[in-house]
């Protein structure tokens, strides 16, 4: 695995150039009413997190990184997207919530923050932006406390085996990529606003369960669990119905497989 700074020159223009139209498109109007848009599963998994000291690894707008405020932690955000960051910190006027963004790549971060946290939490979207998951693991233990804690949900590698563009499932994309990115050519209409079509390309990385578990535990952490869940917070894939729940889920026959994941670790003592 090595850090591929091509990926973080692209993908960073591509999140610069979403970053205003989702800041226009996420719902907000919870946040803006004194709540939050945070999953039930995450609040349940992620606990108390009261006066706990938070690293939240690429925040995008904000919206997650003030969820954590507003159940009580004292949250610092970082992303590649300094775009992002804009909005995140009008969001942050906006709901009178207090939290503190760093416009960085991951990989930098240790060149700009010199610290350690309660919790690093990252969800949603992430994990394809990772070049190196080596590296990634051992910034998360870098930046945990000993008996910290790392959370982490995003949509299952095996979802990203299917085809998404037509419906059923159809397998297109390899499980094991060891690493090799895919070129998206851009031109596809934002996940968020369908109407507005994203320009700016990306290259994008996928890693399986294992690799995510294994980085992390020679990294030093102590892997609590693994969740594996049939929803989804977003239209991943062509056959998937939204319920009742907002949730996004695969109809029968095909809801037989897992389409998110949760993790949660903890910074061994002596490591
Ligand atoms: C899908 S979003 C974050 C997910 C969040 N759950 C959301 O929807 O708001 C992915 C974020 O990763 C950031 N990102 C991509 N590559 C990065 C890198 N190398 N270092 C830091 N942040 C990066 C992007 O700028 C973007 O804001």
């Amino acid at each position: 695995m090595s850090r591929d700074y091509k990926a973080e020159e692209i993908n960073k223009k591509h999140w610069d150039e979403v970053a205003p139209i989702h800041g226009k498109s996420y719902d907000t109007s919870k946040l803006l009413t004194g709540g939050h848009d945070l999953d039930t599963t995450q609040v349940k998994e992620l606990g108390d997190l009261n006066n706990k000291k938070i690293l939240h690894l690429q925040c995008h707008i904000g919206t997650d990184t003030l969820a954590l405020v507003r159940m009580g932690g004292c949250v610092t955000g970082i992303d590649i997207s300094g775009e992002s960051l804009k909005v995140a910190n009008e969001l942050c006027k906006k709901t009178g919530l207090k939290a503190r963004f760093i416009q960085t790549p991951l990989f930098d971060l240790p060149h700009k923050l010199n610290e350690t946290f309660d919790v690093v939490y990252t969800s949603i979207g992430v994990l394809c932006w990772v070049s190196d998951l080596e590296e990634w693991a051992k910034i998360i233990s870098r930046y945990l406390k000993p008996g910290g804690t790392f959370y982490l949900m995003e949509s299952h590698p095996f979802m990203h085996v299917f085809d998404d563009e037509t419906t059923g499932l159809t397998i297109r994309y390899p499980y094991f990529s060891a690493g090799k990115p895919i070129d998206w050519p851009g031109n596809w209409p934002d996940y968020s606003d369908e109407n507005y079509t994203v320009k700016h390309p990306t290259r994008e990385f996928s890693w399986t369960i294992s690799e995510i578990h294994n980085c992390l535990t020679e990294a030093g952490l102590f892997i609590e669990f693994i969740h594996e869940f049939d929803f989804l917070h977003w239209k991943g894939l062509e056959s998937m119905q939204k319920c009742e729940d907002g949730f996004w889920r695969l109809p029968a026959p095909f809801n037989k497989i897992p389409v998110l994941f949760s993790l949660k670790a903890s910074k061994k003592r002596h490591s």
